[in-house]
């Protein structure tokens, strides 16, 4: 297999993306009183694209790969991709994961949390906040000299100590002014093993833990994923910056 270079980014680097990564924790700030029973989210995406425009940045999942809207809405057992739809209707007890990527002076800010559409029942309450813990579990696996392992493993053990599965088939991912390039962070795996972390790597960590079976499908638009057994999935993302002293988040208001 073949091992492409990862791009370590400069302090002056790291600034823009910190203010591209500001911007889109803002703009979750900004959407999640929005998020009601009864909202389409067709409006969340209208409204995420004029909030991105009137802050002078650009939506990046926009025309992405043919990507048709600004935001990914992704709700229930849908696990990633969602496109938003006039005809999607936010229902009491959904949960719903909104994941956005503002660019800003080229570089990019991605982030992306889980919503309560009113109140959750016990399960997706556990199941929300166990997948951000499973976040924050990887987070603290960052810092110089540490494997790309020791991330995925931090959020396995703690995804599957509770029940739930750890999705494979997406990944974290490089990013920079590119939006998705090496290395690839997987949301699972072995301590110890994989690329070694050093100063100036930034990369997502996005762990998409499931109820029920870990396998995922891609429905006829070629862009929406859900769980094979259709039970809810639930995802965090944060842009993490790896520094001399560990980890910082780059995603944070
Ligand atoms: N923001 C997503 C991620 O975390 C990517 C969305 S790509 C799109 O990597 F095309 F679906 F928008
Ligand atoms: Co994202
Ligand atoms: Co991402």
């Amino acid at each position: 297999m073949k091992t492409e270079p990862i791009v370590l980014l400069s302090q002056r680097e790291i600034a823009k993306m910190r203010r591209a990564g500001q911007l889109a924790a803002a703009l979750l700030d900004y959407l999640e009183p929005f998020v009601q029973p009864g909202v389409t989210t067709q409006e969340l995406n209208d409204r995420a694209e004029a909030w991105t425009r009137k802050h002078g940045a650009r939506s990046a999942p926009l025309g992405y790969n043919g990507f048709p809207k600004s935001i990914c809405t992704s709700v229930n057992e849908v696990v990633c991709h969602g496109i938003p739809s006039p005809k999607q209707v936010l229902r009491e007890g959904d949960i719903i994961n909104i994941d956005v990527t503002p660019i800003v002076d080229n570089y990019h800010g991605d982030t992306s949390r889980t919503f309560f559409v009113g109140e959750p029942d016990t399960k997706a309450r556990r199941l929300v906040e166990v997948t951000e813990v499973c976040l924050y579990r990887g987070i603290a696996a960052v810092k110089p000299g540490a494997r790309v392992g020791d991330i995925g493993a931090a959020i396995q053990a703690y995804a599957e100590a509770h029940g739930f599965s750890v999705v494979r088939d997406f990944v974290g991912h490089g990013i920079n002014t590119v939006f998705h390039t090496e290395p690839q962070i997987p949301h699972y795996g072995q301590a110890g093993k994989g690329r070694k972390l050093r100063a100036g790597m930034v990369f997502t960590i996005e762990p998409m833990i499931n109820e029920g079976t870990h396998e995922v499908e891609i429905l006829s638009d070629g862009w929406t994923a859900v769980t094979r057994d259709r039970k809810r999935s639930a995802q965090f993302e944060h842009t993490v910056a790896v520094t001399e002293e560990g980890v910082e988040i780059l995603t944070l208001p």
